[in-house]
């Protein structure tokens, strides 16, 4: 069936919600804070609202650890809350995704708590429940994204384990149940009939895992191998993925953008093709260059150059099948501006111009909350401010490997979790205008110039850049361009500048002089309009451009 593309000219902003707005002052955001800010985002031109999980849950992975779909989190109020989002939101002609965590479960999930009761029961083949082998040891030698084994002791049952490929509160569910797919399906149809638009869908690779059960090489010292290489071993999760789209998506027309992990560019059509299994799924290659040494020795600098490759790729793979959801950063690791910015060059023209390179490439742009502020990673000074529970585990680790807490904090810092997790800054007051009590987490240093309030009022901040770019995107005179127009590279052998031609009815061709030094380029003929600039000043000369540090340009040539 061909699925007709609503969503295409859409931009999405994703929102944390325990970050966000707290309305009732108990250092906790919550929807009615979402509710009051939502003439802001609309502002902003976004259009599609992503909500991080606010279902019911212990948080032992920030709400990522579901213990019941069909309730709300007090904390974050109700489901008439959430009615009202929904309408809020329509009313705006704005559409609420909501995040689909489906691999897995919390322990506190009443199925769970069953299946512990009866292992061999209906519950119990619900989860992956495992005898632990005749000596005692667990049946394979994956290592957990969290660290430490897949395996944990199933409660009350020392002779059996079950399976988690996050953290031990979050088991896995058996996919392979039809009774569990049946189970979900449901529920996804329950939040559509309440009028979502769609769901972000949480590590999807991992609903599959492979026929057999068994070790492979070891990877680290813990001699555990990477839980990577049991996903490269699992065959066939189209069965499931297609599935799952005909019993749900597909009768709502639902918009899904899905985080799908590991390289998947020959499989790229099956996922997001004209029969795809998803709308989009996000383009993680330029993040995901921070994860090339593995696990232990995580590379963490990334180059100008790598990031202009990387996008060029990805631009030239979903060209030929499908639409790429284009981030920067989201909740699960440092702020955009801070991976891809050299240390000490992050400034007002660099975050710009990161921003635009990225929002007007071909897809769909999205935005996590405070990036359009230009939010900076927090400055950890202690390991209490880690609340994330793999920062724990990777602050852990380093003092274990024999560094000093000071030195251990630095460590965990660069990469954390926690780095996209702080408070949003509304206003210079107290904590930012995000609550009137201590929030849950740190806030940022430097709210009192890096708020909404303070931006809004300063035309040369990073907000009203990003409003400038919302309103180009919608400029009916170039909306085509960025849309439908074909993505074409520029000067790619240019070292250091990224730049790339929209075509389609115009012309429109992005430059960002991606160092902190001038340089020139040097165009086939004048161009015709200057749409976009970081700095004041339009170049003096229509054909030999020169460009500032870090300067972006949007123009029509
Ligand atoms: C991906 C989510 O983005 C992350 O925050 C979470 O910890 C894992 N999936 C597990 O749900």
């Amino acid at each position: 069936m061909k699925r007709e593309k609503w969503w295409k000219d859409k931009v999405i902003y994703q929102i944390y919600p325990k970050s966000f707005n707290d309305s009732n002052d108990d250092g906790i955001g919550d929807l009615k804070g979402i509710i009051e800010k939502i003439d802001y985002l609309k502002g902003l031109g976004v259009d599609i609202l992503w909500l991080s999980p606010c279902f019911k849950s212990p948080f032992a992975d920030q709400g990522y650890d579901i213990s019941d779909y069909y309730e709300i989190d007090p904390q974050f109020g109700s489901i008439e809350d959430m009615e009202r989002l929904i309408e809020e939101a329509k009313k705006r002609d704005m559409y609420i995704l909501l995040d689909l965590v489906v691999n897995h479960c919390s322990d506190e999930h009443e199925w769970f708590k069953q299946a512990c009761e009866d292992p061999d029961g209906r519950y119990g083949k619900y989860f992956y429940i495992r005898d632990r082998l005749s000596d005692g040891k667990v049946p394979t030698n994956w290592r957990s994204y969290f660290g430490g084994s897949v395996w944990s002791e199933l409660p009350g049952h020392p002779d059996k384990v079950y399976f988690h490929a996050f953290h031990e509160k979050q088991p896995d569910l058996n996919w392979e149940n039809p009774e569990v797919r049946t189970e979900i399906y449901k529920m996804i149809c329950w939040w559509l009939e309440k009028g979502i638009a769609g769901f972000r869908i949480d590590a999807i690779r991992n609903i599959r895992k492979p026929k057999v059960f068994e070790n492979y090489t070891p990877d680290g010292e813990d001699g555990l191998c990477s839980i990577d290489r049991m996903i490269e071993n699992a065959q066939d999760i189209g069965e499931f993925l297609k599935e799952m789209r005909r019993e749900t998506f597909d009768k709502y027309d639902a918009f899904t953008v899905a985080e799908v992990s590991g390289d998947v560019t020959d499989e790229l059509d099956a996922y997001v093709g004209e029969n795809g299994y998803f709308s989009s799924i996000f383009d993680f290659r330029e993040i995901e260059l921070s994860f090339r040494d593995g696990e232990t020795g995580r590379k963490q600098d990334i180059t100008a150059e790598e990031y202009k490759q990387a996008c060029f790729i990805s631009q030239r793979e979903f060209a030929k099948c499908g639409t790429a959801v284009n981030v920067i950063e989201n909740h699960d690791g440092p702020r955009g501006v801070n991976r891809f910015i050299k240390e000490g060059e992050v400034c007002l023209e660099s975050k710009k111009m990161l921003g635009a390179l990225n929002y007007f490439m071909k897809g769909i742009p999205c935005i996590y909350q405070g990036q359009e502020l230009g939010m900076e990673n927090l400055k950890f000074k202690s390991p209490e401010e880690f609340k994330d529970i793999s920062d724990k585990f990777r602050f852990e680790n380093a003092i274990s490997q024999g560094y000093d807490e000071k030195r251990a904090v630095e460590l965990t810092a660069k990469m954390s979790r926690d780095n996209g997790r702080m408070p949003m800054a509304w206003n210079d007051s107290m904590y930012g205008g995000f609550s009137h009590v201590k929030p849950w987490m740190t806030v940022i240093d430097n709210y009192d110039e890096l708020n909404v309030q303070t931006e809004a009022e300063d035309s040369n901040s990073v907000l009203n850049f990003y409003k400038r770019m919302a309103e180009l995107r919608n400029n009916p005179v170039y909306k085509k361009c960025f849309i439908d127009g074909e993505f074409i590279p520029k000067w790619r052998l240019k070292q250091n500048l990224m730049a790339y031609i929209r075509k389609a009815n115009r012309e429109i061709m992005i430059i960002g002089n991606y160092k902190n030094s001038p340089d020139r380029v040097v165009l086939e003929a004048p161009y015709t309009a200057i749409l976009l600039n970081n700095y004041e000043d339009d170049p003096n000369d229509k054909i030999n451009i020169d460009l500032k540090p870090y300067q972006l340009l949007v123009m029509e040539v």
